[in-house]
């Protein structure tokens, strides 16, 4: 199903209007629940309903019915297998609003979904089978909601025909689902029996439940306070989102404001750069403007030439938004590959793209208890507390702030300056999202000592008489990396190079004695040898790295430390079968007979390069012969000086 609404738009009517999200566990009856909704509120277009009809007769769980969950799901393929992916939002309306309702699935896998939809809701209907009471999902849901800043909660516990329309199952619901919401500390939960398929409560109130005297699930919509996160009220926050230069005499700045106002006149800092200037002009679709609003797209000019450029964040002069490059963060991780501590991720923050590292993960929340549990990595669907280094320091909000307006105290949800999403820096992957809790402030008291001697000034006076590198082996244990590197380095030496070889099994003596083999001890592993070589980097020297280094994503971590020449990945591509056969170490040996764990090729992956500047293919050369490509290699990349 696409996440835009193919639904028209419904007739212009009441101005209200409540975004909802709904989040439910497979087959709790979600789609049937919104299906109701929408059929009752008669906003089913003509040929929605035509294929309705037919595909009720056909795949229908109803009988002679038209089955409502079927006007939801949308694809054909979908409608067979019965489930519901990704988000559509639906639009509908009462007698006194109008509703966006976001539909999205309760697949264990698809919490990135739900965390999609309910990036702009107000408000969450929970689904409950009446069978099955609360389950771990129903709890994640809840914790989700919260965490996302959503604050008002309709829990429908959904066919309750099935459990005899019984009211003492259902009050047994009831009470677990408020408990688990008052631990979370959630102000509003309604809790409605429903039965979605047959309409009871869902829109009328039902006939066999006469001891529920509560709300519909319409009736708890309706009556939903609008609005409870006022951004117009709030500071002005504007992320840059373009550099719009037609011609020379105009620079404007273009972006959508997240909040609050701005006008012409108006003082304003620019952050991270914190540099004041005053607004001249507001432009909007039409030309200039005396205000811009929350939620308007516009662009500005401002009176002083600033270099402001795109992911910037313009912000009210006195109420300015932080900046900062470390934080306490609250993750919702959404891949299959867990997220590991010291590992770099892309970070998506407004309109800018930075890196940020996970270190070290403070704990992950037991789902069903909701205690802290110490975590060195966070699976799929786990949420975490964790320290966030950025590599620039970035403007922000807390995610969750508690202010004042008109007179009382208010909670504001900061979705654009303090929600992130974390990217896989190769494949580019939305892999987890998350909120800025507050900043932690190192920034304050630790600064970057400027040196006089520094890379570049050791470049100028060339006191080695050559450039300096890493020479980067990656490849499997016994692949010959080592061997490699130690006849590379044996022939640099032979010319007068000045050269260091960082190895492995070497450095697990010493820097990395601590480090073991699972996958976070690895990333930690490559994240110090990769600090250590940029530093001898500086310091002139070619430095040879011979390391399995299993992943991609610290190979590349590895590169990017270092400047644009500096990094030459070699893959010593020795076939698993191959290395195993040679066994120098007898430790393939071992790993088959299951006395060492985490074996890379046995039971740990090994990632190939993709994009290596050098493969060597050890079955068809010798170490020697190996050794003197790289050497043309450096050569050729003027690497080596004068002979
Ligand atoms: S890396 O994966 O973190 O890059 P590194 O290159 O430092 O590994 O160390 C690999 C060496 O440690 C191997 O050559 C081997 O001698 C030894 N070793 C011991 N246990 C393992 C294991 N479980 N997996 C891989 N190598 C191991």
């Amino acid at each position: 199903m696409a996440a835009d609404d193919p639904d028209p738009e419904p007739a212009p009517g009441p101005t209200d209007l409540l975004r909802f999200i709904t989040c439910g566990s497979v087959d709790d009856g979600k789609s049937t629940l919104l299906g109701r909704l929408l059929w009752e509120s008669q906003q089913v277009a003509d040929d929605h309903l035509r294929t309705l009809v037919v595909d009720s007769a056909r795949v229908g769980t109803r009988g002679a019915q038209v089955d409502c969950a079927l006007l939801l799901d949308g694809l054909a393929a979908e409608r067979e297998q019965g489930i519901t992916i990704d988000v559509a939002y639906r639009h509908f309306r009462s007698a006194s609003r109008r509703f966006i309702a976001a539909d999205t699935p309760g697949h264990e896998q698809y919490t990135r979904n739900m965390v999609t939809g309910a990036s702009t809701a107000e408000l969450a209907v929970v689904l409950v089978d009446a069978r099955k009471g609360m389950l771990v999902q129903t709890r994640r849901h809840l914790v989700l909601v919260l965490l996302l800043g959503i604050r008002q909660v309709v829990v429908a516990v959904n066919k309750m025909d099935l459990v005899q329309h019984a009211q003492t199952r259902f009050d047994a619901i009831e009470v677990e689902v408020r408990a688990f919401g008052h631990r979370l500390g959630m102000r509003t939960m309604t809790v409605i029996p429903v039965v979605a398929v047959d309409g009871e409560n869902v829109v009328a109130p039902g006939r066999s439940m006469p001891w529920y005297r509560g709300p519909t699930v319409l009736q708890a919509l309706d009556g939903a306070p609008l609005d409870t996160n006022p951004l117009q009220d709030a500071p002005l926050r504007l992320p840059v989102q373009a550099v719009v230069r037609p011609h020379a005499d105009f620079r404007g700045y273009a972006g959508l404001i997240v909040s609050g106002t701005v006008r012409p006149g108006e003082r304003v800092r620019v952050l991270p750069s914190n540099l004041q200037t005053t607004v001249s002009r507001v432009i909007g679709p039409d030309g200039d403007i005396a205000l811009g609003v929350a939620q308007q797209s516009v662009t500005v000019t401002v009176a002083d030439e600033l270099d402001i450029s795109r992911g910037d964040l313009i912000v009210a002069a006195d109420a300015p938004a932080e900046v900062a490059d470390r934080f306490q963060a609250t993750i919702v991780w959404m891949h299959e590959a867990p997220l590991l501590r010291g590992r770099s991720y892309l970070m998506k923050i407004g309109t800018r793209t930075v890196t940020a590292t996970v270190s070290p993960l403070r704990h992950r929340l037991d789902i069903d208890t909701l205690e802290h549990i110490a975590a060195e990595r966070l699976e799929l669907n786990q949420i975490g507390v964790a320290e966030l280094t950025t590599d620039r320091q970035i403007a922000f909000d807390p995610y969750c702030v508690n202010a004042r307006a008109d007179g009382h105290d208010i909670e504001r949800i900061n979705r654009d300056t303090g929600g992130f999403i974390l990217i896989d820096r190769i494949t580019l992957d939305t892999v987890g999202a998350g909120m800025l809790d507050f900043a932690l402030h190192r920034s304050a008291n630790l600064h970057w000592q400027a040196v006089a001697v520094d890379k570049a000034a050791r470049q100028r006076a060339n006191v080695n008489g050559h450039g300096s590198a890493v020479v980067w082996l990656t490849g499997l244990s016994g692949a010959g990396k080592s061997t490699i590197a130690d006849a590379l380095e044996r022939r640099l030496h032979a010319r007068g190079v000045r050269t260091y070889l960082l190895d492995g099994d070497n450095l697990r003596h010493g820097l990395n004695k601590d480090l073991g083999f699972t996958a976070q001890d690895r990333v930690e592993n490559i994240r110090r040898v990769a600090e250590v070589a940029r530093l001898m980097v500086d310091a002139g020297l070619i430095v040879l790295c011979a390391f399995i280094s299993p992943f991609r994503a610290e190979r590349r971590m590895a590169r990017d430390l270092l400047g644009a020449g500096e990094f030459i990945e070699v893959h010593v591509d020795t076939p698993l079968a191959v290395a195993e056969a040679r066994d120098v170490k007898g430790l393939y040996a071992k790993a088959r007979r299951g006395e060492l764990r985490n074996f890379t090729g046995i039971d740990s992956p090994y990632e190939r390069p993709e994009q290596a500047e050098v493969v060597l293919d050890t079955t068809a050369i010798d170490a020697d012969q190996a050794a003197e490509l790289l050497m043309q290699r450096l050569q050729s990349l003027q690497l080596l000086g004068p002979l």
